[in-house]
């Protein structure tokens, strides 16, 4: 699969969103080792702060189809999803808390995984890895000095 087309299933899976307050959707693609797909969007409630992300609702998705060390690729896309296709011309990059996620992923399989950051309408995206969007990340290496 190409980003392009990635990243159109992620433009697809925004049209899903569940973002009445926000008014901001969000979709995510992930594809494993292995090619296999799965997606994700947002999903608000009322209680504003315990909104779900696209990537944590995919991420969900993959553990459950292929399992986190198996990501390989991630596309995320968001915008205006009011209409038949997502619109925005601005890039959406994970926020912190998805980046942890992904980070967790990556470090299963000692794989950097690779993120397309694309605008709603798909017009524009960057390639960017997760070890370079949380660098000095705390993961699960940083608690070998646990108490257990
Ligand atoms: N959102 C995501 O789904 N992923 C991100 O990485 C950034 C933000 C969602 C959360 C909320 O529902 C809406 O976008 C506005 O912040």
């Amino acid at each position: 699969m190409t980003e392009k087309e990635l990243i159109a299933l992620a433009r697809s899976a925004a049209l899903k969103a569940y973002a009445p307050y926000s008014g901001f959707s969000v979709g995510c693609a992930i594809e494993s080792v292995d090619g296999e797909i799965v997606t994700g969007a947002n999903m608000e409630n009322a209680c504003y702060r315990l909104g779900l992300c696209a990537e944590q609702s995919a991420l969900t998705t993959a553990q459950h189809a292929f399992g986190l060390a198996r990501v390989a690729r991630i596309a995320v896309a968001g915008g205006d999803g009011s209409g038949e296709e997502l619109q925005g011309e601005q890039s959406v990059t994970p926020c912190g808390g998805c980046r942890q996620a992904i980070l967790e992923a990556s470090h299963l399989s000692g794989r950097d995984i690779e993120i397309y950051a694309a605008s709603g309408d798909g017009s524009v995206h960057e390639t960017l890895r997760i070890r370079s969007l949380i660098p000095h990340g705390f993961g699960p290496e940083n608690l070998k000095d646990a108490d257990r």
